[in-house]
């Protein structure tokens, strides 16, 4: 296919390829082999969280498919995979003591990745808190801070010489905005005050992280992933401009402020007022501490008006089937504002993708041209940030295969494998077979 030749042909030889999932949204055995009750699991159970009524008990199933879904990740021949640990697997209650069980399922499958030449992208945590610390405050509680840093030490202990990347937090904003101003998404809390101290102490758990993992000798690289989006005015009007700012500021600088620059953007402590978070001496500095890399997920713009009248249907874009506007230019747009703000370390955008209708056809197949196109132009919004110097490191397809969409519950597919939730079959969708020969070609090349 000529224009995927000519689209690889954009990147280095050392740009990592990839696909990612989250444990909570693939593993299903919620309730085996010794694992814990996660935050998730408790907010499934509330009457009208999760619009299909779903959970995550069975999911894809991913638990006990996991030789077979590693024959698959190797088969799109990827050079990375990012998953996530969920923290109640492996540490039941969240402190004390680890489950030997849930250890050993991530060893075979960090083991299993090297095995079939997939580089293993470890992240510590993509939401789904042990449900025992949510008893005792959750992320609202600085002692929880500590007891991530022991959860981050002791995966490392065991799984650290073998993996190419630890991540810790897998975006803070949708913890501290979806889980505790909106109620959205798990533990379902509404308080915006919560929500910034909540942000406080993710960034900071983040910063002691790193240290504690460097002081025990970490091999892996380490950073952290946030949802960026690139903020636009709704019109050119001074109004819907100061509100695109400012909207900005809460979003994205209200994270990537602190961990380059050691501070919270002035105008958002202003608003936030007696809200702002308790932050105690040192705490800012640790939040700097530099970086391996930076993990970028990006599915859209967003867009500001003063009056709130923006209405993404009648932008003229087209959407996806969350809603969300297809907007790669975007994508470049805010890697060229994070490398002209700050220095940055090398940036993977960690999730790119889209969520389409996705029929099984009488052929077998899916026929998802919406989503292959998705990912090549957002491909090429990453190529032209490389030409304009941004130091772009690899890219990552959310998702490999359709899963667990949190309070959408699995009517929102993501995968380019489609996954039949009643058989658990998976089936390569058109999006995972061009990926496949995109990524075919690159060895070609290379070889
Ligand atoms: C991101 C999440 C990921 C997935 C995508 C669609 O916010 O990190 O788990 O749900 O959105």
């Amino acid at each position: 296919m000529p224009l995927a030749d000519d689209l690889r042909r954009q990147f280095p030889s050392d740009f990592v390829w990839g696909v990612a999932t989250s444990a909570f949204q693939i593993e299903g055995a919620a309730h085996e082999d010794g694992k814990g009750e996660s935050i998730w699991d408790r907010f499934c159970r509330q009457p009208g969280a999760i619009a299909d009524a779903s959970n995550g008990d069975v999911a894809c199933d991913h638990y006990h498919r996991l030789d077979s879904d590693l024959d698959l990740i190797a088969a799109l021949g990827v050079d990375a995979y990012r998953f996530s640990v969920s923290w109640p697997r492996v540490q039941p209650l969240g402190h004390g003591a680890w489950n030997a069980r849930g250890l050993d399922f991530y060893e075979r499958l960090v083991d299993g990745l090297s095995a079939r030449g997939v580089r293993p992208y470890l992240t510590l945590n993509h939401w789904d808190l042990p449900q025992a610390l949510q008893e005792t405050g959750g992320w609202a509680h600085r002692d929880t801070v500590h007891r991530f840093v022991d959860y981050a030490r002791g995966l490392q202990r065991r799984l650290g010489d073998r993996v190419a990347a630890i991540t810790t937090h897998n975006e803070p904003w949708v913890i501290a905005v979806l889980g505790h101003q909106s109620g959205s998404f798990a533990p379902g809390l509404k308080s915006r005050k919560t929500a910034a101290q909540v942000a406080h102490h993710l960034l900071l758990s983040h910063g002691l992280a790193l240290r504690a993992l460097r002081a025990d000798g970490a091999r892996a690289g380490l950073g952290i992933v946030l949802n960026l989006a690139h903020t636009e005015p709704a019109t050119d009007t001074p109004a819907d401009r100061a509100q695109a700012r400012l909207d900005d500021a809460r979003g994205r600088r209200w994270y990537t402020d602190p961990l380059f620059k050691g501070h919270y953007p002035q105008e958002v402590l202003d608003e936030l007022g007696a809200d702002a978070p308790a932050v105690e001496p040192g705490d800012m500095a640790v939040i700097a501490t530099p970086m391996d890399y930076l993990g970028v997920n990006y599915y859209s713009r967003a867009v500001s008006s003063a009056d709130g009248s923006f209405d993404a249907k009648r932008s003229g874009l087209a959407l996806t089937e969350m809603g969300w506007e297809i907007y790669p230019r975007g994508l470049t747009e805010l890697l060229l504002t994070l490398h002209r703000e700050y220095t940055l370390p090398p940036v993977y955008i960690t999730e790119s993708g889209g969520a389409f209708k996705d029929p099984l056809t009488a052929d077998g197949r899916v026929h998802d041209a919406d989503r292959t196109e998705y990912l090549r132009t957002h491909i090429a919004a990453v190529a032209e940030a490389l030409r304009q110097g941004v130091p772009m490191a690899g890219y990552m397809v959310w998702s490999l295969m359709d899963n667990f969409e949190w309070s959408s519950g699995y009517a929102k597919r993501f995968g380019i494998v489609h996954v039949d939730y009643a058989t658990q079959q998976r089936t390569l969708k058109d999006s995972a077979r061009w990926y496949r020969e995109f990524l075919a070609a690159r060895a070609a090349a290379a070889a």
